[in-house]
């Protein structure tokens, strides 16, 4: 039995007999889920500084302590409704968005919620042994953080499905639990979310660049005409910009590591002498999740898209910012690989929504690589870290099938296959990041010799606080 004071909402569960009901039997197999497919050997024994949400308040929206994994009080959380809100795009355009799911958007709508709800628990199982490699407390606490972050996410989609798809979600919140990432029968839905992620590397990589599709996902989602969509959305957003903080931050400390054995090493010296992490191979991280990201965003021709879009669904991350929100007869120039060229045409805008929203992601990774480069600078070194070109390494939309080099230059299966390690993490440089982070670091203020500590810790605690603490 759950009462509505076990997981902090601010939906009224404790008034709404039949939710609670229906959320106290999906309960304990979550539970059992996170045990089992959650943070390998950290589930009884570690107390662990976590931030919990306890409200939307921006000013004290959630509070930090110590608490076993299993134990953290997953919540419920949507933000507070906007007075007289109106859909802001399509053709529904100008009138009052929904609290209840309309009939004939029923489908596309669960299929929307399954697909974010689906990533959310996925992640947690592609991280789930990182603890066990960890380079500090620091980074293991945020990885936890993450971790229970993703678990409240998927929460806050099974609320939706559970409250407003009846019979249907609740089929479905059984199933997000039995997929699995990188299972060959059950797989998750989407494919960046079947890639494993063993080493810290990956992590902070996945964390930058496929949390940021998750942020441009739940922008264009906290958009939706569907009212309580839009409100979860706005607040899970909340939470996402900690977890880019997390990958950004965790790269910049390689990078700013990998500088200083650069020095050490001499200006042509080898810096996995010294057990660092060289700068191609960060660069071959961020160009595999870059382009698994990418592809996350979808054909860059949809008509599912389109769909979506004329009947308010989904919208265009800050549509407000948009001079015209109805998009009927509007163009997008779009780049076309045909006969092995490039050529643009103009296709309608409605289609090419995944692309608009492409766009968005593209530029909002593109300074994120800038900030990175600044430490490059500071080194006095000429080397940068770059995106790879939108072609390079897709697997979905109209450059599947076809190779191109990380400047966009088409290259024949032959050649690909010759230098594509040239460009993408080998089996051997898996293995090389394994080996500098087989021993974890759990000694408070110790880090990896491969990565700087951080400017500051946790909620202003001091950078050698005991964030996670292992009971004897
Ligand atoms: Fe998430
Ligand atoms: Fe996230």
């Amino acid at each position: 039995m759950i009462s509505a004071e076990k997981i902090p909402n601010n939906v009224n569960l404790s008034s709404n007999k039949r939710l609670q009901r229906a959320l106290e039997h999906w309960q304990p197999k979550y539970i059992q889920w996170w045990r089992d497919m959650g943070p390998q050997g950290f589930q009884d024994h570690h107390q662990v500084y976590v931030r919990t949400a306890v409200s939307v308040d921006p000013e004290g929206w959630a509070h930090f302590e110590y608490v076993k994994l299993p134990e953290y009080r997953w919540g419920i959380f949507l933000a507070d409704p906007v007075h007289d809100r109106r859909i802001g795009f399509g053709d529904f355009f100008g009138q009052p968005v929904w609290q209840e799911v309309p009939g004939e958007f029923r489908n596309q709508l669960r299929r929307l919620i399954v697909t974010q709800g689906d990533t959310e628990p996925a992640s947690v199982e592609q991280q789930r042994l990182l603890g066990q490699r960890c380079p500090s407390l620091y980074d293991l606490r945020n990885l936890f953080q993450v971790n229970v972050e993703e678990g409240r996410h998927l929460w806050a989609m099974v609320y939706l499905l559970h409250s407003y798809f009846g019979r249907d979600g609740r089929d479905e919140a059984e199933e997000l639990l039995e997929r699995q990432s990188g299972n060959r029968d059950k797989p998750r839905i989407l494919q960046a979310f079947n890639e494993p992620i063993d080493n810290w590397l990956d992590f902070f990589m996945f964390t930058m660049f496929t949390d940021r599709d998750g942020k441009s996902q739940l922008m264009s989602l906290s958009e939706s005409s569907l009212d309580p969509l839009a409100r979860t959305t706005r607040f899970m957003l909340t939470e996402e910009a900690h977890h880019m903080f997390v990958g950004e931050t965790g790269v910049a400390r390689i990078l700013e590591r990998t500088c200083q054995l650069m020095k050490e090493a001499g200006y042509s010296g080898d810096v996995r002498k010294l057990g660092g992490i060289d700068l191609p191979m960060i660069q071959k991280h961020l160009n595999q999740w870059f382009s698994l990201s990418l592809d996350l965003h979808g054909s860059e021709v949809s008509s599912n898209a389109a769909s979506y879009f004329a009947n308010g669904l989904k919208g265009r991350a800050k549509e407000d910012t948009f001079g015209e929100h109805v998009v009927k007869d509007a163009v997008y120039n779009m780049e076309f690989f045909e006969g092995g060229k490039a050529v643009t045409k103009d296709i309608l805008m409605r289609n090419a929504m995944n692309e608009v929203l492409r766009d968005w992601y593209v530029g909002d990774c593109a300074a994120g690589v800038e900030r990175w480069n600044r430490i490059l600078e500071s080194y006095g070194f000429s080397e940068r870290l770059r995106l790879p070109d939108r072609k390079f390494n897709r697997g979905i939309g109209m450059y599947a099938g076809f190779h191109f080099d990380p400047n966009g230059v088409p290259l024949s299966d032959e050649m690909w296959e010759r230098r594509k390690y040239e460009w993408l993490p080998s089996a051997a440089d898996t293995e090389y990041l394994l080996s500098i982070m087989a021993t974890p670091v759990f000694e408070p203020g110790k880090f990896a010799n491969y990565i700087a500590p951080p400017r500051r810790g946790i909620n202003q605690q001091p950078i050698d606080f005991e964030y996670v603490r292992t009971e004897q």
